[in-house]
């Protein structure tokens, strides 16, 4: 598999970059970042630690993804809907990481998939699909009167909230109970909590990975549904598990439930 990078640079970028090159059907072919970053023409296996590895860090999209079969991006939501255009223009199968669409970037995943395989995940971790399948079954177990609330944590230098994990686990109530509104936390003079809401909360701080809790809080009893991940490479190893399933499949969007069936 010939293999571009987006956002190589990046902490994830640089996880990817790793790992990619490590595994043995794997060839990097590109490595994109954006314009003004330092680091652009040094080699991306010295950006990532491991040594030179013959690819340079480009600005230039359309010669980073040259040759290459699937992209794998981590970058920004101001970057996405650009890439993506590309890709389709090229027919380079996507694996996406970044978190928080906002409008452009979900209007350029639609027209992306239309002629593309792509894989979308705001989590890449087996843990988190395990979690939400986890969380729909607690909740259909044990019905409406259970109230639920999510609360995240993630380093200082996480730009967005909630986290796209987040989002996703409160979609995964809300399959289940379609009547939840989601609130992002709460402040001031509230009033007591309704039945129909469930707040989401962001804590940050540190160098925490990511933590994930589904708190499903009833009468005399309580669950706590935790999910920690304590390093980057577990994101990495996922995109690129979605990567070798994406190589191949017929245009249309995939889910990381669909790599971990395949
Ligand atoms: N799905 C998952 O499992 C998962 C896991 C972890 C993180 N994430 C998400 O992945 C995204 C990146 O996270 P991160 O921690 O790696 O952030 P990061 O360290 O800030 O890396 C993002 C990289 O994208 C680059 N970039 C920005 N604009 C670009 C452009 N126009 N072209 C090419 N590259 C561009 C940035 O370059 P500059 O710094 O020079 O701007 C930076 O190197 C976030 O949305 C995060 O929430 C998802």
């Amino acid at each position: 598999m010939k293999l571009s990078i987006f956002g190589a640079t990046g902490r994830m970028g640089q996880a990817v970059t790793r790992l990619a090159h490590e595994a043995k059907d794997i060839q990097i072919v590109g490595a994109i970042s954006a314009p003004g970053d330092p680091s652009l023409g040094r080699d991306v296996g010295e950006v990532a630690g491991i040594g030179s590895i013959g690819v340079e860090v480009s600005a230039d999209v359309d010669a980073g993804l040259m040759g290459a079969d699937v992209v794998i991006e981590f970058s920004s939501t101001k970057a996405v809907p650009a890439l993506f255009t590309a890709c389709r223009k090229r027919g380079v199968a996507v694996v996406s990481g970044t978190t928080n669409f906002d409008a452009d970037c979900r209007k350029a995943l639609d027209e992306l998939q239309a002629q593309v395989p792509v894989v979308w995940a705001p989590n890449m971790s087996r843990g988190v699909q395990v979690l939400a399948e986890v969380v729909e079954h607690a909740m259909r177990r044990l019905g409406a009167d259970f109230d639920v609330e999510i609360v995240e944590v993630h380093h200082r230098r996480k730009v967005d909230s909630p986290s796209g994990t987040a989002v996703r686990l409160a979609d995964a109530a809300r399959k289940v109970r379609p009547d939840l509104s989601e609130l992002r936390g709460r402040d001031g003079d509230v009033g007591a909590r309704t039945k129909d809401e469930m707040a989401v909360f962001g804590v940050r701080g540190g160098d925490v990975i990511g933590d994930h809790t589904v708190h499903l809080l009833g009468d005399s009893e309580r669950l706590e549904l935790t999910h920690r991940a304590t390093n980057r490479d577990l994101f990495a190893r996922g995109a690129i598990s979605a990567a070798r399933f994406v190589l191949g499949k017929e245009p249309g969007l995939y889910t990381i439930a669909d790599v971990l069936s395949s």
